[in-house]
C-alpha cells in the first residue's frame, strides 16, 4: 500500500513532499506553521488577509491606529466611502510580514502566501496590485489566488521581476473557472504553475453556492485533469477540502495530483495562530456542530461553528480600524444589515444581526471558528488529557501522520506527551 511519501510534488525545478498547508487568514496560519511546513520538505501559507493588523500583532507597529486616528470622524457615518487604505503602510506591512518570515525560512519546502481577491479594500485593483508586488519584492516563494476568479491579478505584476519566476497559482472550484482565468489571462502567455482545487468539505468561503453538497471533490478533479489533457496543458494539480488522513491524500496522488492542500487538520496544531480555548471548541465539535451559511459579506458561503460568537453579534461596523471588504464604493453588506437593525429598533443600545456578521472584526478576533467540514474527526487525532480536554498537537505530528500513514489510520501523539 502506497502512503504520500512515495510521491513528490516537482515545482520549480525542485522535489518537495507533496503536502500543502493551505491558507487560513486571519493569521490561522502564522508565518509558525508555514515554515514547519517548509522545514519538513512541503509548501506552507501565510495569508495576507489583514496584514497590517497582524503586522501591529507581529511586529508592534501601529497602522490599525493610524488608520482608525485619521478616519475617526467618521465612525458614526454610515458612508465609508471616505475610508482608503495608505497604500505605503499597506505595503511596509506586507513587506514586514513576508520578509520576516522569509528571513526565518529552513528546509529544503516553500512558503507561499494567500491572496483573496474578496478583500477588496474600498480600491480592489490598486490595493491587490500592492499586495501582490509587496509580496514578491520581500522574497515570497510563491503566491496562491484564493476568494474570487482573479482575472486581472496576473496582469496587476506583469512588470515585476519576478512575475515570471516566482510560483503563481489560483484556487478554482470548477473548470469553468479554471477556463476563464486561462481565456482571460492569455495574453500574458504565462501559465499558472499550480492550481488548487478546491471542493465543497473545505473550511473558510466556499466557491459553491448553498447547493455545495450536491458537488464532490474528485469528481472536478477529474474533469479539469481530462480538459487540461485535451488542451495538452501540464499544469500540477493539487486538490483540497476533505483530505483528512494520509490515505485520503494517497488516493489523490495515485490519480495523478501533484499534491494535496490541507488545513483543518492543522487547525489543532501548536503552531497554529488559533487560541487554545478555540481548538478546544474545534476538537469538541460534533458534526451536528458545523454549518455552511450565509453570514460572509462577501457573498461567499462559509463553514463554521455554529457557536460561533460572531454568529448574531451586532456590533458597529468597524471599518475606519479595518475595512478591508468595503467594495471601490465604500460599502459592505453587513453595513447594510446593521443599518437596517438599528433603524428597525432605535431605541435599542445593541442590536442583533443576524443574516451578515461584521467579518474583519470577527476574523481579527479569532471569533469566526471557520472549520472544514471533517472538524468533528479532529477529536480522533489526539488523546484526552486528564482534564478532559484534547493534546494540542505539534504541526509536524500532523505533518508526518499525513506523510507516512497509510489507508484510515491516523497516527496518534506519544502517550502523555504530544511534542514530537
Ligand atoms: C480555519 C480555516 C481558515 C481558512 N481560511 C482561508 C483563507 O483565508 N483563504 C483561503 O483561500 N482558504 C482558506 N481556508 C481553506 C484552506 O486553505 C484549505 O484549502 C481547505 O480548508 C482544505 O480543506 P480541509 O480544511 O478539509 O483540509 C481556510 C480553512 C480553514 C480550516
Amino acid at each position: 500500500m502506497n502512503c504520500v511519501d512515495d510521491f513528490r510534488l516537482r515545482l520549480a525545478g525542485r522535489e518537495l513532499v507533496p503536502i500543502v498547508i493551505g491558507g487560513m487568514g486571519v493569521d490561522i496560519s502564522t508565518a509558525e506553521l508555514a515554515l514547519e511546513a517548509a522545514r519538513l520538505g512541503g509548501i506552507g501559507h501565510i495569508s495576507d488577509a489583514m496584514v497590517p493588523t497582524v503586522s501591529d500583532r507581529r511586529f508592534k507597529t501601529r497602522f490599525v491606529k493610524d488608520k482608525l486616528k485619521l478616519y475617526k470622524y467618521n465612525v458614526a457615518n454610515t458612508d465609508k466611502s471616505d475610508v482608503r487604505f495608505d497604500l505605503g503602510h499597506l505595503a511596509e506591512a506586507t513587506r514586514l510580514h513576508v520578509g520576516r518570515t522569509m528571513a526565518e525560512k529552513r528546509g529544503d519546502g516553500m512558503v507561499f502566501i494567500n491572496c483573496m481577491e474578496k478583500l477588496t479594500m474600498n480600491a480592489p485593483k490598486e490595493t491587490l496590485r500592492v499586495r501582490l508586488s509587496a509580496a514578491l519584492d520581500a522574497g515570497i516563494d510563491g503566491i496562491t489566488l484564493a476568494a474570487g476568479l482573479h482575472l486581472g491579478s496576473f496582469s496587476l505584476i506583469e512588470y515585476h521581476p519576478r512575475f515570471r519566476h516566482a510560483q503563481l497559482g489560483i484556487i478554482v472550484s470548477s473548470l469553468r473557472a479554471l477556463q476563464l482565468f486561462l481565456r482571460k489571462n492569455a495574453r500574458l502567455d504565462r501559465l499558472p504553475d499550480f492550481v488548487v482545487i478546491e471542493g465543497p468539505l473545505a473550511g473558510g468561503h466556499l466557491g459553491f453556492g448553498m447547493d455545495w453538497a450536491e458537488y464532490d471533490l474528485a469528481t472536478i478533479v477529474t474533469e479539469i485533469r481530462e480538459w487540461l489533457q485535451a488542451e495538452e496543458l501540464n499544469i500540477p494539480l493539487i486538490p483540497a477540502g476533505g483530505i483528512f488522513t494520509g490515505g485520503d491524500a494517497t488516493a489523490f496522488l495515485e490519480q495523478g495530483a501533484a499534491a494535496v492542500q490541507v488545513a483543518t487538520r492543522f487547525t489543532v496544531a501548536r503552531e497554529c495562530g488559533l487560541p487554545e480555548d478555540v481548538q478546544q471548541e474545534y476538537f469538541r465539535a460534533s458534526e451536528q456542530d458545523i454549518e455552511v451559511n450565509g453570514i460572509s459579506p462577501t457573498g461567499y458561503p462559509m463553514r463554521m461553528l455554529k457557536s460561533s460568537p460572531a454568529i448574531g453579534d451586532g456590533i458597529r461596523p468597524n471599518c475606519e480600524a479595518f475595512g478591508y471588504l468595503l467594495d471601490s464604493a465604500g460599502r459592505c453588506g453587513y453595513i447594510e444589515a446593521y443599518n437596517r437593525e438599528v433603524a428597525k429598533h432605535p431605541e435599542a443600545k445593541k442590536v442583533a444581526v443576524i443574516d451578515k456578521t461584521c467579518l474583519c472584526t470577527h476574523m481579527r478576533n479569532f471569533e469566526c471558528w471557520t472549520c472544514g467540514h471533517y472538524t468533528y474527526r479532529l477529536k480522533d487525532t489526539t488523546r484526552r488529557r486528564g482534564d478532559g480536554g484534547y493534546e494540542i498537537l505539534s504541526a509536524q505530528h500532523i505533518f508526518h501522520d499525513y506523510q507516512f500513514s497509510k489507508g484510515d489510520t491516523i497516527a496518534l501523539p506519544p502517550d502523555g506527551d504530544s511534542s514530537p
